[in-house]
């Protein structure tokens, strides 16, 4: 049933070329430059005509979330506000009718945003569920959505799950702003030509880096605490690397944007410390490089995740885990697949139950 994996984590961490293949299989035409998602159609009047698009979810959803704020600001110039649904949920928030909530959930049965979005909806919000459990109550109560198609997610740290999301995430971002005539040709195009080509950059990615990441995953497996930085479309991959190591290792990690490790973080840089970059080449390479120099002058060892031929960064960091480089808006869904191993390593370095973390639930239908 593991498919010869030690674990269902590493199963369907390997899985990703495929679950990832499948998201985009029958929606992303590159050569016509179409994408097709009914779910999107259903309510394309809704989207053009937004105020603003409220996305819902909890924890890794939830990251998925923030970079799709980040990608849809940009792409689609339609204001975007990510929440917390148990945040959401009581803080009697200002929603119309004008409103397009989307809301992200692999088990579709989350307690919180469940009720988030019923609350919602009762204020006459239009819901747009992304969601991987077929005819799961969040897809049922939806007015439209897509479902993630990553199959079945076992191991509770979700893996597969999350780059689905990205996957669909970018598709109906491109989607809408190509409704909204917001996007220029070349651009869409490019970032389409990117996509198709994601399914083998992260085989090529755990072919390439998977001794690699196993061996600084011993290297740092009696780390007490670590560090993860990222800036822009990274940033949410920072915080997703935090999660799955804290799940999986019982390590704690915490997610910071790189230029907030200033305002306080770096209180905390010593040798002992870890501190892991997501660092592909971007706009924000520059400042990132800066950050890392921060580190290293405050003795702090520095793991980073670079795109492939990235000199400066490499002879900075004590180490690297590589990766295509991509457009920066389709780089966050490579970037995380080292940091998927690396906590799965980590976990299995200090003997724990990677697949059914303690105290964790795989879907948490109380709130
Ligand atoms: C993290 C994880 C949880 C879930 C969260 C939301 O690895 O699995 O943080 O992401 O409980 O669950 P769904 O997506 O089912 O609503």
């Amino acid at each position: 049933e593991k498919g010869g994996f030690d674990h269902f984590m590493l199963k369907e961490i390997f899985e990703q070329p495929q679950t990832i293949f499948d998201s985009l299989r029958g929606r992303m035409d590159a050569e016509q430059q179409s994408i097709t998602l009914s779910g999107v159609d259903k309510i394309a009047e809704k989207f053009l005509s937004a105020n603003r698009i409220i996305i819902v979810a909890c924890g890794t959803s939830w990251h998925a979330g923030l970079l799709a704020e980040y990608v849809i600001e940009e792409l689609c110039r339609i204001n975007v506000e990510v929440e917390y649904a148990s945040e959401f949920r009581y803080r009697n928030p200002i929603i119309t009718d004008q409103d397009v909530i989307i809301a992200i959930s692999q088990s579709g049965e989350t307690a919180d945003t469940l009720v988030a979005l019923e609350n919602a909806k009762k204020q006459g919000a239009t819901i747009f569920g992304l969601v991987n459990v077929v005819g799961s109550s969040i897809a049922r109560m939806s007015d439209a959505g897509a479902y993630t198609h990553a199959g079945p997610e076992i191991g509770v740290a979700s893996t597969k799950a999350f780059t689905a999301q990205l996957t669909v995430l970018y598709l109906i971002a491109l989607k809408i702003a190509q409704l909204k005539g917001a996007i220029e040709a070349t651009l869409f195009n490019r970032l389409l030509a990117d996509l198709a080509n994601v399914p083998a950059y992260v085989k090529e990615i755990l072919d390439d880096q998977h001794a690699v990441i196993q061996a600084i995953a011993k290297k740092y497996s009696d780390a007490r605490d670590f560090l993860y930085l990222g800036r822009g479309y990274n940033f949410p991959i920072a915080l997703e690397g935090a999660l799955k190591l804290k799940e999986v290792s019982y390590i704690h990690a915490e997610g910071y944007p790189a230029a907030e490790m200033k305002h306080g973080p770096i209180a905390l840089v010593d040798e002992q410390l870890p501190v892991v970059f997501v660092a592909t080449k971007d706009s924000y390479h520059e400042k990132i490089i800066s950050n890392i120099q921060e580190i290293k002058a405050r003795k702090g060892k520095v793991i980073a995740v670079v795109s492939h031929g990235d000199i400066v960064a490499t002879e900075l960091a004590d180490d690297v885990m590589v990766v295509p480089q991509v457009h920066e808006i389709i780089a966050p869904v490579l970037s995380v697949i080292p940091l998927q191993l690396l906590s799965y390593y980590i976990g299995i370095y200090r003997g724990l139950d990677v697949d059914k973390p303690r105290n964790l639930a795989k879907s948490v239908t109380v709130e």
